[in-house]
């Protein structure tokens, strides 16, 4: 029998927000809502600077996220914030590997991975971001380049329990060009036939497996009934009111 998975709905708000507009949208939009966190996880994961703050506004039962940590730890390290740091704060997830990482700020598969192990080991849980670019999609090496990807990881993920893996096509975060259903579903079908094979049966069934790039209240109800879609990871609709209907879409997995 299959196991079941609590669906995920992380809320990237990458740099955005200010004190004012993160009062408004947990004020008004995210709290008044009745979420039953029984049955979806809803991650939220502001700037650092926004962290306390949105602590402090969320109502019990959100979880909330950094959108980074450093790979050096504690110590001379000016201006990074160190997965301690982030534990210490009693943040408990961090998103690590996302493609405007990468590419911006040039953190290779072996970064990636080397934050993944040193979040781990700081008891922090971990959204994994894989995807491949338009050219390499283009290029027909998607699989390719997941592969290297998550081979790169895997070595350093010491506990596939607090591992999401979130599937990020690059050519579709921000652009309002979400993969379709069958393309997404493909790579996520991909992405679990790795795990099962290179990890083990019952963290391939275990594991969640999220989806980002143009996630909409419009587009969630259909890639919500693709079997191996676990949740999402959205950045624009997360800004807004709809990111409630995207979290509640997962009603439909049920
Ligand atoms: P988007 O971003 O929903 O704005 O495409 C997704 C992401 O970057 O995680």
């Amino acid at each position: 029998m299959k196991a079941a998975r609590k669906f995920f709905v992380g809320g990237n708000w990458k740099s955005n927000g200010s004190v004012s507009s993160i009062k408004d949208l947990i004020g008004k939009v995210l709290n008044p809502h009745p979420f039953d966190f029984q049955s979806v996880d809803v991650v939220i994961s502001p700037t650092f600077v926004h962290l306390p703050l949105v602590q402090s506004l969320l109502k019990p039962g959100f979880q909330v996220s950094a959108q980074n940590a450093s790979l050096t730890g504690p110590g001379a390290y000016t201006g990074e914030i160190s997965p301690e740091s982030l534990k210490d704060l009693g943040i408990n997830w961090v998103i690590l590997g996302h493609s405007e990482r990468r590419s911006f700020y040039g953190e290779s598969d072996e970064v990636v991975s080397g934050k993944i192990k040193r979040s781990l080991k700081s008891e922090l849980n971990v959204v994994a971001c894989v995807g491949e670019n338009l050219k390499e999609r283009e290029s027909q090496i998607t699989n390719d380049v997941i592969t290297r990807q998550l081979s790169a990881m895997k070595g350093n993920i010491i506990d596939w329990n607090r591992v999401v893996i979130a599937y990020e096509p690059v050519w579709a975060i921000g652009t309002g060009v979400s993969a379709t259903p069958e393309q997404a579903q493909e790579v996520h079908d991909f992405i679990r036939n790795w795990i099962r094979r290179e990890v083990g049966v019952g963290e391939s069934e275990k594991t969640r497996i999220i989806y980002g790039g143009s996630v909409t209240e419009g587009n969630c109800g259909v890639l919500v009934g693709m079997k191996d879609i676990d949740g999402f990871l959205v950045g624009g609709a997360s800004l807004k009111k709809s990111f409630v209907d995207i979290v509640e879409s997962g009603k439909r997995k049920l």
